[in-house]
C-alpha cells in the first residue's frame, strides 16, 4: 500500500470508443426569492448582479432548488473540494452552457481521505474560490443563452453525516455506498476508502441538489466510471457529463495538489502524461494489444525514473510508478487487447516522493517538498 508521504500525480484520458459572499441562513430564503424571478438574466455585462446565494444548509436549498423546478429552470451540479483552478472553471462553463442554473458545491469530503492522508493539509481557499465564482458568472452574464452559478452549496461535515462522525476507517461505520470490485481497483487498491467516500458524498449532494445534469472531470477518469455506475445502478435520473482535462502548456493536468510540488517535482510531474501519450500514439497506429501499447509508456516512465534517481539528491526528484493501466471503459478490469468499438481507458498514476534535500533558494511547494500527503487523484 501507498505511504502518506508520496504526492500522486494522475493523467488519464479516455480512448474514443468507435470509429472513432457569505450568507446569513435566514438572508438565504428571502435571497432565494429574489434569485428566482422569473426575469431573464441580464446580458449586459455593465448591469451585471451577481445571482449567486450561498448556502450552508439542505433546507433553504431544497426550497431554490424546488422554486427553480417550478420556473422550468434546469441544475447542472458541479461537486468540488475547493481550492478552484482552470479546470473546475471549465466544469462550470459547460454546466452554464447547458443549464439555467449551475450549482457548485466545495466541501472537503472527510470519508474519502484515507486516516494517513492529506485531510488536514488539504488547500482551503474559500475567498478566492468565491472570487473565481463571482468573476466566471459574471463572464457568463455577458453570454447569451448561458446559465449562471446561482448556487454555491458549502455544508459543514455536522450537515452531511447527520447521523455519526464520518470514518474512514477501512471497515467504516456509517452510512456507505460501495461499488466492488470497481471501487478497489486501479486507484481504490492504493486508497482503499477513496471511492467508498466519493461515491457515498456524491450520492448526498444529488439527492439535495437533485440536478438534471452533473459535471465531473475526465483527469479523475476511475472517479467518473464510479460515478456513471452510481447512477446506473440506484437508478438515478441525472445525466453524467464528462469534460476533458485542463491542463499546463507542458501537458500538467492542472489540481489543487499541485501547489505542493514546487519546481523541481513539478518538471518532473508530466512525466506520466508524456508516458500516456506514447500509449496513445501506439493505439493510433493502430496497434491493439496490451504489451504494444503500454510499452513504450513503462519504458519512458523507467528511462525517467533511471535518470532521476542517478543525480544527486539536491538536484532529483524521484517517483514511483504506482500503476500504468489499460482498461475496459465499464468495468475497469486490466485489458489484454482493446475491442475499437468499446475502445478502453488509459491511465496512471506516480508517487512524486519527498524532496530529500532542497536547493538554498529552492521553491519547493506548500509544505517545503516534504508534507505528508497523499493527494487524490
Ligand atoms: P476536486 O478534486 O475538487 O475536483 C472536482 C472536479 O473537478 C472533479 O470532477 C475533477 O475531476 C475536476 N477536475 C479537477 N482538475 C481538473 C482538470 N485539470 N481538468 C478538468 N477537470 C478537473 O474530485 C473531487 O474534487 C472530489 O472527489 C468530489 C467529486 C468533489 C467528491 O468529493
Amino acid at each position: 500500500m501507498a505511504s502518506s508521504r508520496h504526492f500522486r500525480v494522475i493523467t488519464t484520458f479516455i480512448r474514443p470508443t468507435t470509429s472513432s459572499l457569505r450568507v446569513q441562513r435566514s438572508l438565504v430564503a428571502h435571497n432565494a426569492r429574489r434569485f428566482l424571478s422569473t426575469t431573464p438574466a441580464l446580458r449586459d455585462s455593465r448591469n451585471f448582479a451577481p445571482q449567486t446565494t450561498i448556502f450552508r444548509d439542505v433546507e433553504p436549498l431544497r426550497d431554490f432548488r424546488r422554486a427553480a423546478l417550478l420556473n422550468n429552470r434546469t441544475i447542472g451540479l458541479v461537486p468540488t473540494m475547493g481550492a478552484l483552478h482552470e479546470g473546475h472553471l471549465s466544469l462550470v462553463r459547460q454546466a452554464a452552457a447547458e443549464n439555467t442554473d449551475v450549482f457548485v458545491t466545495i466541501y472537503v469530503n472527510p470519508t474519502q481521505f484515507g486516516l494517513h492522508e492529506d485531510l488536514a493539509s488539504y488547500p482551503k481557499t474559500w475567498e478566492t474560490d468565491l472570487r473565481m465564482l463571482h468573476t466566471l458568472d459574471r463572464e457568463l452574464a455577458s453570454v447569451e443563452g448561458a446559465g449562471r452559478v446561482t448556487a454555491v452549496f458549502a455544508p459543514t461535515t455536522k450537515t452531511m453525516y447527520p447521523t455519526l462522525p464520518p470514518d474512514s476507517s477501512i471497515p467504516g461505520v456509517g452510512s456507505f455506498i460501495e461499488m466492488r470490485p470497481l471501487g478497489q481497483l486501479l486507484e481504490g487498491a492504493s486508497r482503499p476508502v477513496f471511492f467508498r467516500g466519493v461515491a457515498t458524498v456524491c450520492m448526498k449532494l444529488f439527492n439535495i441538489c437533485q440536478p438534471e445534469r452533473v459535471y465531473f472531470g475526465q483527469k479523475d477518469i476511475q472517479q467518473t466510471v464510479v460515478i456513471r455506475r452510481l447512477v446506473k445502478d440506484f437508478h438515478l435520473p441525472i445525466d453524467v457529463k464528462i469534460v476533458p482535462t485542463s491542463r499546463e502548456p507542458d501537458g500538467l493536468a492542472l489540481s489543487s495538489r499541485n501547489v505542493y510540488l514546487g519546481t523541481r517535482r513539478r518538471t518532473v510531474g508530466i512525466v506520466l502524461n508524456q508516458a500516456l501519450r506514447k500509449a496513445e500514439a501506439q493505439y493510433k497506429a493502430r496497434n491493439r494489444t496490451r504489451g504494444d501499447i503500454l510499452w513504450p509508456a513503462s519504458d519512458h516512465a523507467d528511462q525517467t525514473k533511471m535518470a532521476q534517481d542517478a543525480l544527486e539528491p539536491h538536484e532529483r526528484a524521484r517517483f514511483e510508478v504506482d500503476y500504468l493501466s489499460l482498461a475496459d471503459p465499464e468495468t475497469m478490469e486490466e485489458l489484454d487487447e482493446v475491442d475499437p468499438a468499446r475502445g478502453a481507458i488509459l491511465s496512471g498514476a506516480v508517487k512524486m516522493l519527498p524532496v530529500e534535500e532542497g536547493g538554498p533558494s529552492e521553491d519547493l511547494g506548500v509544505g517545503g517538498g516534504q508534507i505528508p500527503v497523499m493527494a487524490i487523484t
